[in-house]
């Protein structure tokens, strides 16, 4: 029941991420979102089962908007935010069960280090959405960076090779669950394998 509600305020690509999640199941566990933006995924899935979410943004315009919408929600007590860089501030955040990374990693130059610190405080289930190397999102990139080089913004957002993102995750002990795309975007769940012996 709070996995229908949920798929119905979700829009694709954050729909397919949650359905998987759905699967797996996150009741009372927390979650830590890194690249929140306003907040609405964590946020719907706190209002769905999830403990606790934490938001994590380089933009404090952003997480000052995530925590406004957090307390009209009613949902002030079960979310927490935090203004920074993930990779520079890793240190001051704890394992969650869960972690989101919705349309991030592309919009960080050093993804490697953001994939390997964020997989390691994740105790269960990884769930990102990310640019399929294909040649729509590669043409789109292409015109976005050239517009922001012509504005001479240091901002480069990046398409990684889908097989390199999942060797990433999987190397970090992960095994992949669900995989949806369309044109432009891939989302993926992963889920940490259990430690034999
Ligand atoms: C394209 S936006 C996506 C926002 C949101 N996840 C969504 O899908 O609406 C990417 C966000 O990630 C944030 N971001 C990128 N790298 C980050 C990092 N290393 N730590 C925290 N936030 C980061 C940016 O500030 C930006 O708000």
């Amino acid at each position: 029941m709070r996995g229908a509600w949920k798929r119905r305020a979700l829009k694709h690509p954050r729909r397919s991420c949650s359905e998987s999640l759905d699967e797996i199941g996150f009741d009372n566990q927390s979650v830590l979102e890194i690249g929140c933006g306003t907040g609405f995924f964590h946020q719907t899935m706190v209002q769905s089962g999830a403990s606790k979410a934490t938001g994590i943004d380089i933009s404090k315009k952003m997480i000052d908007y995530a925590q406004s919408l957090a307390s009209k929600k009613g949902l002030a007590e079960k979310t927490a935010y935090s203004t920074g860089d993930f990779v520079e501030t890793q240190d001051q955040y704890g394992d969650h069960d869960v972690m989101l990374l919705d349309k991030v990693i592309c919009c960080y130059p050093d993804s490697e280090t953001l994939i390997k610190l964020s997989t390691e405080k994740c105790r269960k289930s990884y769930a990102l959405t990310y640019p399929r190397d294909s040649w729509i999102p590669r043409l789109s990139f292409g015109v976005i960076r050239f517009f922001l080089a012509l504005a001479r913004s240091g901002f480069k957002p990046k398409i990684y090779p889908v097989s390199w993102v999942r060797e990433q995750i999987e190397q970090a002990g992960f095994k992949r669950k669900s995989s949806w795309n369309d044109y432009f975007w891939i989302s993926e769940v992963y889920q940490r394998e259990l430690e034999s012996g």
